[in-house]
């Protein structure tokens, strides 16, 4: 039985090489409706490393200003064994072992879109990571938040950055990662206000406090992460991520990971809250939920497929036979993965009631 959101990635992966050729059909509504977790915060906030961690991985671009100018659709997919690899939705049937070379291409392409200025693009780039060590999960890496332009951008960009990110976020199904830092005033957190915004009662944002490490000596974190500070529906979340020392030198994640949990195991403010914190609990945790949100939206995703299914088969018919990299070969693909959903919905989910409750 394939696991649910293997098969929501592929069902996104499908959309997205559909392009155009899906506009005049449900697939932009399909793609819509599929539930993913979308990363935001300030910049320099951690989210890259955030993202890096639970990946356990070293692969995003770094450095000062806003490197993130085009959303990364990043889905990690689980395998049993074998060495860990990673695929572009551009470059198909490239797997790139080599995650320097990851990082170069998230860049170089980036700047194939933007042309080298700077500027922000919505097009998505996709990546997935395929390896023993990471949980199922899809999350959406975003431009970060930021208060002013800097040298060679437009003013328009802090605007324009911040009606990507709630472009992303205000969809009822998307799942928010706020990620705040620690050492700065929560109430002056980005990635609260934002979220605050589209979902008020928090009821689908997790909140991810960074750099506890960098706290001034004296204070702590505690009312946050006990959720006396700023209430949210799930648990608020702590890390400890590599600081910038670390990566300069080559601080590798596993190490970083390992300090990571000795960290709040042995600080007595923290203790009593150490099972819940870290980057590997918060990579559990997003996988555990978002299978949970994939499973009630299930019977309105499944009557989209149905639609798209009576739509793909009349482009079909008028394209004819397909041929495998066209575009009815693309149509094809799509309507073979929405059957493979239908025959799991029927299969696997027939317990499933509209609306999600358990018969
Ligand atoms: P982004 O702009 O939100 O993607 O932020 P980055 O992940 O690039 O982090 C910005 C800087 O903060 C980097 O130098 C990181 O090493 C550092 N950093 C992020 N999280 C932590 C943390 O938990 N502790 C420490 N000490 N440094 C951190
Ligand atoms: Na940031
Ligand atoms: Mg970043």
């Amino acid at each position: 039985m394939e696991n649910l959101i293997s098969l929501v990635n592929k069902l996104q992966r499908a959309c997205t090489a559909l392009g155009d050729h899906g506009e005049e059909s449900a697939l932009p509504t399909l793609w819509d409706s599929l539930p993913a977790i979308a990363v935001v915060g300030g910049q320099s906030s951690g989210k890259s490393s955030v993202l890096e961690s639970i990946v356990g991985k070293d692969f995003l671009p770094r450095g000062s200003g806003i490197v993130t100018r085009r959303p990364l659709v990043l889905q990690l997919h689980k395998i049993e064994e074998g060495r860990e690899y990673a695929e572009f939705l551009h470059i198909p049937r490239k797997r790139f072992t080599d995650f320097a070379a990851v990082r170069k291409e998230i860049s170089d392409e980036t700047d194939r879109e933007t042309g080298r200025t700077k500027q922000i693009s919505p097009v998505p780039i996709h990546l997935s990571i395929y390896s023993p060590n990471v949980v199922n999960l899809t999350m959406i890496d975003l431009p970060g938040l930021t208060k002013v332009a800097v040298e060679g951008q437009p003013d328009s960009i802090v605007q324009d950055i911040e009606n990507m990110v709630r472009s992303y976020i205000e969809k009822p199904n998307s799942v928010i990662l706020a990620i705040s830092p620690a050492n700065q005033d929560l109430a002056t957190s980005d990635a609260i206000k934002i979220s605050r915004e589209v979902d008020p009662k928090g009821e689908r944002t997790f909140g991810v406090l960074t750099k506890i490490d960098l706290m001034d000596k004296g204070t702590d974190a505690v009312d946050i992460l006990e959720g006396k500070a700023y209430r949210l529906q799930f648990p608020w979340i702590g890390v400890v991520n590599r600081s910038q020392a670390d990566i300069n030198k080559n601080v590798d994640m596993i190490a970083a990971r390992r300090r990571e949990r000795e960290y709040f195991a042995n600080s007595p403010e923290y203790k009593h809250l150490a099972h819940r914190m870290g980057s590997e609990h918060l990579g559990k945790m997003l996988s555990k939920h978002l299978e949970t949100v994939i499973k009630s939206r299930i019977p309105g995703i499944q009557s989209l497929i149905s639609k798209s299914i009576v739509e793909l088969e009349a482009e079909l018919s008028r394209l004819g036979k397909p041929i495998a990299a066209d575009a009815g070969g693309k149509l094809y693909m799509i309507m073979e993965i929405c059957r493979i959903f239908d025959q799991i919905y029927k299969e696997h989910l027939d317990g499933i009631r509209p609306g999600g409750d358990k018969i």
